[in-house]
């Protein structure tokens, strides 16, 4: 089994002050632990270079939540992925559920914020999921196929290996309610068997492929048990140290025993 990665999206949350004191309590708990599991925070923009200033002494590396699909120019209220490179942010988080909904992003944008993220050395964290509509119809497994499809099979295989996945049913987002260990590996095991398909199996196996929607410190590690889940997408339990840090040490704990 490969190193775990668990990355916690804070999403539109904290004053500047807390997330300060996040950032340090994180720092400070995971300070000495000597992770084989890769930490990622994503603050919000404002909070960037904070966190990648804190990050130079700490066991995490940062992300942001999203970024412009056009590379600059006169685009009002917009972030471009070289100013986020600039930073020395290393993650970037594209389309969340959040965003395909409120901002009406569809598989094309995020095909081409992924390039974007690519062409400034950006690791795209590329969201997929259904919604619980289509997973009562069972076509869960249809709409995230073309939702990858469409937003990640035109990279080359080189480029696909910079990417990471991340499947997010939304009934799972912030409802408490979690997908099963078995809806979760079943829905992983065929993301990658798409990966596999298209891109060969060495690079299938070597795909991180996180579960995201209410994962907490209690129902991580049989989740991250899993062969096919590699790690975590974290919202809410994030904004708690004790809870996120309680996460990555499942990470931890699942890598030590196999
Ligand atoms: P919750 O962990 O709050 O359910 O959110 C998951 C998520 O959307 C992470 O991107």
């Amino acid at each position: 089994m490969k190193p775990k990665m668990v990355i916690g999206n804070w999403k539109m949350n904290k004053s500047f002050e807390e997330a300060d004191d996040l950032m340090i309590a994180i720092g400070e708990q995971l300070a000495g632990l000597r992770l084989e599991t890769g930490v990622v925070l994503c603050p919000p923009y404002l909070y960037l270079e904070l966190a990648t200033d804190l990050a130079q002494e700490a066991e995490f590396t940062v992300g942001a939540q999203n970024c412009s699909e056009l590379k600059n120019g006169a685009v009002t209220g917009e972030i471009s992925a070289e100013m986020l490179a600039h930073l020395d942010v290393e993650f970037c988080i594209v389309g969340h559920s959040e965003r395909r909904k409120f901002f009406h992003e569809s598989n094309q944008t995020i095909a081409k914020k992924t390039d974007i993220l690519l062409e400034s050395q950006l690791i795209p964290v590329v969201c997929c999921g259904e919604v619980i509509e289509e997973r009562k119809a069972g076509q869960h497994f249809e709409v995230v196929e073309k939702q990858i499809k469409e937003s990640l099979f035109h990279l080359s295989k080189e480029d696909f290996e910079s990417v990471v996945i991340a499947y997010e049913p939304v009934w799972a987002i912030g409802t408490g309610e979690t997908a099963t260990p078995e809806q979760a590996e079943e829905m992983h095991a065929f993301i990658r068997q798409l990966i596999e398909k298209k891109y060969g199996t060495e690079t299938a196996y070597a795909t991180y492929i996180l579960y995201g929607g209410s994962c907490n410190a209690q129902n991580a590690l049989e989740l991250f048990s899993q062969p096919n889940v590699d790690g975590g997408l974290i919202g809410g339990a994030s904004l708690k140290a004790e809870e996120f840090v309680g996460i990555i040490e499942a990470a931890e704990t699942v890598i030590k025993e196999n």
